[in-house]
């Protein structure tokens, strides 16, 4: 058998993002799932493994269990690569002893609670040169891919503005009711981190620009909104950023933006023209030239680039969506645990997640210092 032997923690049946991360494993034959835990009540976590139709051998009580468990197996036998799919607060602890334990890692994000136990994870990793993906879900459509593509290659000229808008309303039915605005682990900071909005979704904005412009920010200036007195964590936030003194634009992230679902929508303007792309439509993106009409770009033709045609799997015309998307970040991790040399912007890399947990903090160093630039 040649498949990847994957292990599962979190994404229990109670879970938003276990599904995703599950059928995404199975796309491209690459994974087997193998075990894991997937909820920390025993009968839970039995139980759903049975639901799945998993073998039961290795579901284990706890991670510590899994641990063990794993280590006293053959290299032949071993689970190759874990998920963590838990609340954020146990990313760190979990994909640490992971890294440590010789374990490929593909967690979810925001990577840690906080920046220094990020920078912990990327030295961990160095010495153990496993592989470790973040996933950040978006970056593998392949028009998001061809986007980048056709950016790096200077298509719309040198990029002079930026605009990310990251909208949800889900948190607006919570953060009015007192109840449950303090029983979400959401707007806890012991169990999300520092933020919600931005550690939520502001992250994911974040990674999409620094991921289809190739650039890294150097300095941001934020405004966050708490809307009640009592609640700790950020629910919306616009931050100014920086590339470089000319090049410069906005990340507009909400939770409280009422009725709006998904609403992610990136826009990089060049000095040639303009790229367009949003997260409910994904199989689109818009290039905008100047003096030439409005064009939009679909998935599967010979126009694309390599690396957009290499996860579009059907011919054009036959949508991808959000399970594509995290599948083909699975798809680059396998290249990686296989040694067969993904080229870079195939996943999502732990220097990412790491990005992604500086950006959080500076966010809210920003904000709490009276909306002050400052430098990442
Ligand atoms: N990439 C994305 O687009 C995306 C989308 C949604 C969520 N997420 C991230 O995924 C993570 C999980 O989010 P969610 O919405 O699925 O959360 P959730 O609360 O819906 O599910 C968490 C799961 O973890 C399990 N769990 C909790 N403690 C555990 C433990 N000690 N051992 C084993 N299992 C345990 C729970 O039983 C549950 O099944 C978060 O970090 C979140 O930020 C990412």
């Amino acid at each position: 058998m040649n498949k990847i032997r994957l292990g599962i923690v979190g994404g229990g049946g109670d879970s938003l993002i276990g599904v995703l991360h599950r059928i995404a494993s199975q796309m491209f034959d690459s994974y087997e799932i193998v075990g894991g835990v997937f909820n920390p009540n025993w009968e839970e976590n039995i139980g759903f493994a049975k639901e799945i139709g998993l073998k039961t051998d290795r579901v284990y009580k706890n991670f510590d269990a899994l641990i063990e468990e794993e280590n006293k197996k053959s290299k032949d036998e071993r689970m190759q690569a874990v998920s963590v799919l838990t609340p954020n607060f146990l990313h760190f602890p979990m994909a640490k002893k992971l890294l440590e334990n010789n374990f490929n890692v593909i967690c979810e994000k925001p990577l840690t609670t906080t920046y220094a136990e990020a920078q912990e994870l990327e030295k961990i990793q160095k010495e153990k040169k496993v592989v470790f993906a973040v996933t950040y879900t978006y970056t593998g459509y392949p028009m998001v891919r061809q986007m980048r593509q056709m950016i790096i290659d200077r298509e719309i000229g040198e990029i002079q503005k930026v605009d990310i808008q990251y909208y949800q309303g889900w948190i607006n039915p919570v953060i009015h009711d007192k109840e449950k605005r303090s029983t979400t682990w959401r707007l806890q900071p012991e169990k999300s981190g520092i933020s919600c909005c931005m550690g939520d979704i502001g992250t994911h904005a974040f990674n999409m620009l620094e991921y289809v412009t190739g650039m890294k920010v150097s300095s941001l200036l934020s405004d966050l909104n708490y809307v009640y007195d009592d609640n700790p964590m950020d629910v919306d936030g616009t931050i100014l950023i920086r590339f470089s003194d000319k090049i410069k634009g906005v990340i507009r992230t909400s939770q409280i933006a009422t009725g709006e679902e998904n609403n992610i929508t990136v826009a990089i303007y060049g000095s040639k023209g303009a790229i367009k792309w949003q997260q409910e439509n994904p199989n689109f993106i818009t290039l905008l030239l100047e003096n030439e009409p409005k064009k939009i770009l679909t998935p599967g033709h010979l126009y694309n680039s390599k690396n957009s045609l290499d996860i579009t799997k059907l011919p054009p015309g036959h949508p991808e969506g959000i399970f594509d998307s995290m599948g083909n970040i699975y798809k680059g991790v396998a290249k990686a645990i296989l040694n067969k040399n993904p080229i870079a912007g195939e996943y999502p890399t732990l220097e990412e997640g790491a990005r992604g947990m500086l950006f959080i903090e500076k966010v809210v160093e920003s904000h709490s210092s009276g909306n002050t630039w400052v430098s990442l």
